[in-house]
């Protein structure tokens, strides 16, 4: 199976081009290669590889620079994954794409199922909740995984974020009534090629999990929840492994950290208070769960490479 993947320079791209290789042959795309931007850049590149599986975690995720970049995200994030999965309709091709939390506008008081209503409060959460409209109404096989608050060890993230502010200031003011679930792209990864493995029945089927997934809308983030408050003090608590696994010198100090309101911090884009993601639908169709967000975090800590590998291996 040829199996063709986006944005490989991002967080989940990256960590897709190893868990997925047991499935068959990974043809990665960076932007060069694939513009999102461009229909014809989008067409060409399907119509060149003639994959059988296609995985998009590509997108348009500047969440505050999109308010001012409404066109290009809406294209990116909206219009793209529509002609995505037009191609894929045409050649008889699977679609996995990935979407966000940010669809739900946050006023519900526990963890959002997937027939929960959207109501998108920015340009991001619009533009991504397009994508899927646009997927769903092309007629192709597809999954749409709505995950959240994704970090690794590369790039700019929550976490390396916090790490370098840790490493320059004695405190750190972080947003304590945002609720939801930071995921690992590793998780991601690790978790979506065991679901497609089912999805498309090439790999061992969970027995309590019945028959094979059914297409659609399913969410994957880590178990549990806490603030972006509460995910700076978990980083706070593993300075030095953190240190460690960027290949850093050990932190000078501990900083402290001081929880604040949304209103303290304004940002050019609206959050959801509470994006907390119901996981029980992937659980039940696929037998796939996972970790819970502190443990995902000390696994990517514990074996910054092993991490690949065991995504790898699912
Ligand atoms: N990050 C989060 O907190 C978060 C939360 C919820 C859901 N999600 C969703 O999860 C998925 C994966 O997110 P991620 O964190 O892995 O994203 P990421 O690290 O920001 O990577 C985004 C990728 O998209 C590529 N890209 C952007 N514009 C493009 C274009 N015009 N043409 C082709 N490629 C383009 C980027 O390429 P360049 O390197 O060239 O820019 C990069 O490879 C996305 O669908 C995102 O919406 C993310």
């Amino acid at each position: 199976m040829r199996i063709l993947v986006t944005g490989v320079t991002g967080q989940v791209g990256h960590d897709l081009l190893a868990a997925l290789a047991p499935l068959g042959e990974v043809v990665g795309v960076d932007r060069a290669q694939m513009d999102l931007a461009s229909a014809d850049s989008i067409r060409a590149t399907v119509r060149q590889v003639g994959p059988s599986l296609i995985f998009n975690p590509a997108a348009y995720t500047a969440v505050d620079r999109a308010e001012s970049e409404q066109e290009l995200a809406m294209q990116v994030n909206g219009v793209a994954p529509g002609v995505l999965a037009e191609e894929a309709a045409r050649i008889g091709a699977a679609l996995v794409h990935y979407s966000t939390d940010y669809v739900f506008d946050g006023s519900k008081r526990c963890a959002y199922t997937e027939t929960d209503p959207t109501a998108p409060l920015g340009v991001y959460g619009r533009t991504k909740l397009a994508g899927e409209q646009a997927i769903a109404a092309a007629g192709c096989r597809h999954l749409i995984l709505r995950t959240s608050w994704v970090y690794s060890l590369r790039g700019r993230n929550f976490l390396t974020t916090m790490h370098r502010l840790a490493c320059e200031r004695d405190e750190l003011r972080v947003v304590d009534d945002q609720h939801g679930a930071p995921t690992t792209s590793a998780e991601i990864a690790r978790a979506s090629a065991a679901l497609a493995a089912r999805w498309l029945g090439t790999g061992a089927r969970d027995a309590a999990a019945g028959d094979a997934p059914a297409d659609g809308v399913y969410h994957m983030s880590c178990a549990g929840s806490t603030t972006w408050c509460g995910f700076a003090r978990a980083i706070v608590e593993r300075l030095p492994a953190i240190a460690a696994a960027l290949g850093g010198p050990p932190p000078r100090h501990r900083p402290t950290v001081t929880g604040i309101a949304t209103a303290q911090y304004p940002t050019p884009a609206r959050r959801p208070a509470n994006s907390v993601l119901d996981n029980a639908k992937l659980r039940a169709a696929s037998g796939v769960a996972l970790l819970a967000w502190e443990d995902a975090l000390d696994a990517l800590l514990a074996a910054p490479q092993a991490v690949s590998a065991r995504a790898a291996a699912t």
